[in-house]
């Protein structure tokens, strides 16, 4: 059985609590196709860090059935579409739930296969809707 949305938080939570996460996470994105790297050229690293961490926080928060991130996670959508700021082909989005799983693989050290099922059900439900706003 999958683990609850609580526990999803939980193991986000101890992720953040160590250093490097974030950055981990986008090593392993950019590693997994050369368009990728191509995409941040122009990037600021301190905001975007910052950018991505309170995002997955809406993502989980959106994932557990809340309403009240609706708005946040169509802004979100909004920026990855064709016609938003940074456009994101939705073939890419397999790389970002297994980049963040694997990041999460080696920064939880309470990582398991009930947390690894959940929280691959919580971004997939992030990636089908920007998917869908694509
Ligand atoms: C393969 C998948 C993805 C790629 C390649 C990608 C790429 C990018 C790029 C290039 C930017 C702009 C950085 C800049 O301003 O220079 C960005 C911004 C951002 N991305 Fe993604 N992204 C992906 C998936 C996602 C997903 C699924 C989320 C949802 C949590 C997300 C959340 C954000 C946020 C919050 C920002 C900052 C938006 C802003 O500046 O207003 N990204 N992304």
């Amino acid at each position: 059985m999958a683990a609850s949305n609580e526990e999803v938080q939980g193991s986000y939570g101890r992720c953040l609590k160590q250093k490097g996460f974030i950055s981990r996470f986008y090593e392993l994105l950019m590693e997994r196709d050369p368009r990728i790297p191509k995409m941040f050229e122009g990037t600021n690293w301190t905001v975007q860090n910052k950018a991505l961490r309170r995002g997955i926080s809406i993502a989980l928060t959106y994932a557990g059935g809340s309403a009240i991130v609706e708005r946040s996670m169509k802004e979100m959508a909004t920026v990855h579409s064709r016609k938003g700021r940074a456009p994101v082909d939705p073939k890419f989005y397999v790389h970002w739930r297994e980049s963040l799983l694997q990041a999460v693989s080696e920064f939880d050290p309470r990582f398991n296969g009930e947390l690894r099922q959940a929280w691959d059900e919580a971004l997939t439900k992030t990636t089908d809707l920007f998917t869908e706003a694509y």
